[in-house]
């Protein structure tokens, strides 16, 4: 079974997880996820790869904690096993030269654009990247951007960074003094990426997001990350998870994320009673 090589806290709440899987690491591609069980009788959950290591074997990604899964992978450790890591999977973003690439992360998406941002400043772009926390003691691989791209700029909402807006106003701000821009490129949570949406869409300006609907089995059976984009019904772990945002149905998606709300609270307060370590 797949080996836990680290797992550690990078900043509140979110966390780095390294799995040893060579056959997975070999075939990365940026804008691709995993899917991992985190103990046997857990569930599937798909996570972006956020880095990865042929020659250690090993493919990296971060994730948030909000529920029952990820907090039982928060409390695994180095040495630990996992019985499900299958990947790489879903689409490998475009990566090609398109000029100026103005980068939108949040949350788990900075360490999900990472990939990204190495290989877009490699195809010859100029990239620049919005990175948005709540608060500064939030933003984490700040020197591994500011190693690629030719600007990086942080919004936060605690006046500690140097944009006290959320995300869509520095953003707006970045593409006026940046233009033209050729695309913007959003992942994070899903009201971010709404919110970048709506920030370019005036603009015309192309906008890549990298859509979580829920999922099930990553291969495109099951039906459950269904979702609409350009009024046709689109399977985001296969068609996807790299959407154009301005064809994307936010409402629905929206919905379809809240369908299990009720069972994922009593499944944590469940796992808080009973299983906690
Ligand atoms: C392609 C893809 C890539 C992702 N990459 C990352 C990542 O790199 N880091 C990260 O932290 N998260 C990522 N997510 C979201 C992550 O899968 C969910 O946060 C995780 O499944 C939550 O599980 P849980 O049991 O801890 O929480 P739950 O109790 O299951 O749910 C908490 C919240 O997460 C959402 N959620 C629940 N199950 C899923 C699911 N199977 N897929 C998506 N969302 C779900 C629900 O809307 C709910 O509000 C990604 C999702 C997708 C589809
Ligand atoms: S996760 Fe089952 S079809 Fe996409």
């Amino acid at each position: 079974m797949p080996k836990i090589l680290d797992q550690r806290r990078l900043v509140p709440n979110l966390h780095l997880l390294e799995v040893h899987a060579p056959e997975v690491a070999r075939k990365c591609r940026p804008g691709q996820f995993v899917i991992i069980m985190p103990d046997e009788r857990g569930e599937r959950i798909p996570l972006s790869i956020a880095d990865w290591d042929v020659e250690r074997g090993s493919v990296t990604a971060v994730f948030l904690v909000v529920g029952t899964s990820t907090r039982k992978l928060a409390a695994l450790k180095a040495g630990n096993e996992v019985p499900v890591f299958v990947g790489p999977l879903g689409r490998p973003s475009e990566i090609a030269s398109f000029g100026t690439v103005v980068l939108a992360a949040g949350c788990f998406g900075i360490g999900a654009l990472w990939p990204t941002a190495r290989a877009l400043k490699a195809a010859g772009n100029k990239v620049i990247a919005v990175i948005d926390a709540k608060a500064d003691y939030l933003v984490y691989w700040k020197d591994r951007y500011q190693s690629v791209c030719d600007r990086v700029l942080f919004s936060s909402r605690d006046h500690a960074l140097a944009s006290k807006d959320f995300i869509p106003r520095p953003l707006e701000d970045t593409l006026k003094a940046e233009a033209p821009v050729a695309r913007v490129i959003a992942v994070g949570c899903t009201y971010l990426m709404y919110a970048c949406a709506q920030a370019t869409k005036p603009l015309g300006i192309k906008t890549i997001v990298s859509l979580n609907p829920i999922m099930v089995d990553g291969t495109g059976m099951c039906g459950a990350c269904r979702c609409t984009a350009a009024g046709k019904t689109k399977f985001a772990c296969v068609d996807g998870p790299d959407f154009d945002a301005h064809e994307v149905d936010w409402e629905e998606l929206f919905i379809r994320r809240k369908s299990y709300f009720d069972d994922e609270v009593r499944s944590l307060c469940r796992y808080e009673e009973t299983e906690l370590p």
